[in-house]
């Protein structure tokens, strides 16, 4: 069913220290400048697709994200068809093309011939050759890899949250951010909230001052367990943790970075992607404690800090049977604002909220703005999504090894979570990180 390959090399350290361009309050927005003038002059894409001609699309991970998001990309362009699938198993690729070709809205462009079903850990490279469009929705263990391959290859990508479950990873997508810029590629990120109107209207308010000045700020993802696909006695262990892959770090990157990054993304783009300069947490498995959830927590608490004092508190878990809450709070001099909610009131009393005017499908309008970037030539590269999954995996290393970790250490962190081979044998499991003893590495 499958090729063995070797470890996915994502980020390979040069053993330099890499400085953080999230640093500069101004980068992001350098860049995107640097995009618009690009365009503005004329630089334009070089993979642009004239309206009329078909854009080939393909989806890499057919579990449920990818499976709506290829719908979401077909939706978004009518001039799109859904020519190829990679998966590691060939079930899952199976399942999603016979669910999308019963979507009587997208049926007809759903075109994926026996030989375009690719099954196994090199079938990412199938899809790649084959389109010009990669819907990207694999545990996120794989993403620097694969995102790499689809940039080298001078593809488009939509691709899913988080982008790295460790700093290797993380750098290694920077690097394949830049590696996109100069392609005038679009990479677009399933950080869904930044595309969900409402929210833009609520955050552009405050950072156009609604609340005055933001001094702190409180971010919470308190949700039930998610599932769990058990064992059959015919799978490997790779197997048993690629179908449960939520519960294993090196593809997951632990329950704070594959759901709670959500919350994190909101607080970084109300304050503009300024990283934090550090962050103090803590964390542990009260609930699920059964070996069957791998070597990860479900609960952690942490603080970040600003260098201009700015603090965030937050907190995640996924408990069954206890109160859940998933909401956003700023605080300003002048008053406060419910993001989740698009809420903001001040301190004398004036209250806004956001009024609908129309459909607002965050996940369709992720992909009408990717697939309307394509078709404009503009190169379009959602940067941020490396911030966000730092500022995770920087909570989940404090509160793993029990210490206060810098910006700059997570960052330059060495730790490669990946196991040194990728094959369908057995996978060795890192043990769970205990504080005050798990090293920072
Ligand atoms: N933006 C959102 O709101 C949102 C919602 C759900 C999931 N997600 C993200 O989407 C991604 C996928 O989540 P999901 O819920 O669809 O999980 P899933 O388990 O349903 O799907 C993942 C699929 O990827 C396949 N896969 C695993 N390793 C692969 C590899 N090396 N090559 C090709 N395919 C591989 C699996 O077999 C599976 O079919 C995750 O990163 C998750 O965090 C985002």
């Amino acid at each position: 069913m499958s090729t063995s390959s070797t470890t996915p090399q994502a980020g390979e350290s040069s053993g330099e220290t890499v400085q953080s361009p999230f640093s500069r309050r101004d980068f992001l927005r350098s860049a995107a400048a640097g995009a618009a003038a690009a365009t503005a002059f004329g630089i334009l894409n070089p993979a642009r697709a004239q309206g009329g001609d078909v854009l080939r699309v393909g989806l890499i991970g057919c579990g449920g994200r990818g499976t709506g998001a290829a719908r979401e990309a077909l939706l978004a362009d009518p001039n799109t068809q859904l020519v190829a699938v990679a998966d590691v198993f060939a079930d899952m690729a199976e399942n999603s093309v016979k669910r999308l070709k019963t979507d009587r809205k997208i049926a007809d462009r759903v075109v994926v011939d026996d030989g375009h079903r690719f099954v196994g850990f090199d079938a990412y490279k199938g899809v790649i050759e084959t389109c010009d469009v990669i819907v990207h929705a694999t545990p996120p263990g794989f993403r620097p890899q694969h995102l790499r391959a689809c940039v080298e290859a001078g593809k488009h990508v939509f691709t899913e949250k988080p982008v790295a479950v460790d700093a290797p990873g993380v750098r290694s997508v920077m690097e394949s951010c830049a590696i996109a810029r100069d392609k005038g590629l679009c990479v677009v990120s399933g950080l869904c909230y930044r595309y969900e109107f409402a929210k833009q209207e609520t955050i552009q308010r405050l950072q156009d001052g609604a609340v005055g000045d933001i001094v702190a700020l409180q971010t919470t993802y308190n949700t039930g367990g998610l599932w769990h696909k058990g064992r059959e006695p015919e799978w490997t262990e790779m197997e048993y943790q690629l179908r449960n892959w939520l519960y294993f770090d090196w593809l997951s990157g632990d329950h704070i970075n594959e759901q709670h990054i959500h919350s994190l993304d909101k607080i970084m783009w109300v304050l503009r992607d300024l990283a934090p300069a550090k962050c103090t947490a803590s964390g542990g498995r009260a609930q699920r404690t059964d070996p069957k959830y791998g070597n990860i927590y479900d609960h952690f608490n942490g603080v970040y800090e600003w260098a201009n004092g700015v603090r965030c508190f937050n907190s995640c878990r996924q408990w069954e049977s206890t109160s859940t809450d998933v909401s956003d709070w700023v605080f300003g001099t002048k008053g406060v604002a419910n993001i989740q909610d698009h809420y903001i009131r001040t301190y004398d009393g004036v209250e806004w909220r956001h009024e609908s005017k129309g459909p607002d499908n965050m996940y369709q309008n992720e992909h009408n703005a990717f697939l309307a970037a394509i078709r404009k030539g503009e190169a379009r590269v959602d940067e941020y999504m490396c911030s966000s999954t730092l500022a995770a995996i920087l909570c989940r290393m404090s509160a793993y090894t029990g210490k206060t970790i810098t910006w700059e250490q997570a960052l330059n962190s060495q730790l490669d979570l990946t196991p040194k081979t990728i094959d369908w044998g057995d996978v060795p499991m890192n043990p769970l990180p205990v504080p005050g003893q798990t090293e920072f590495v």
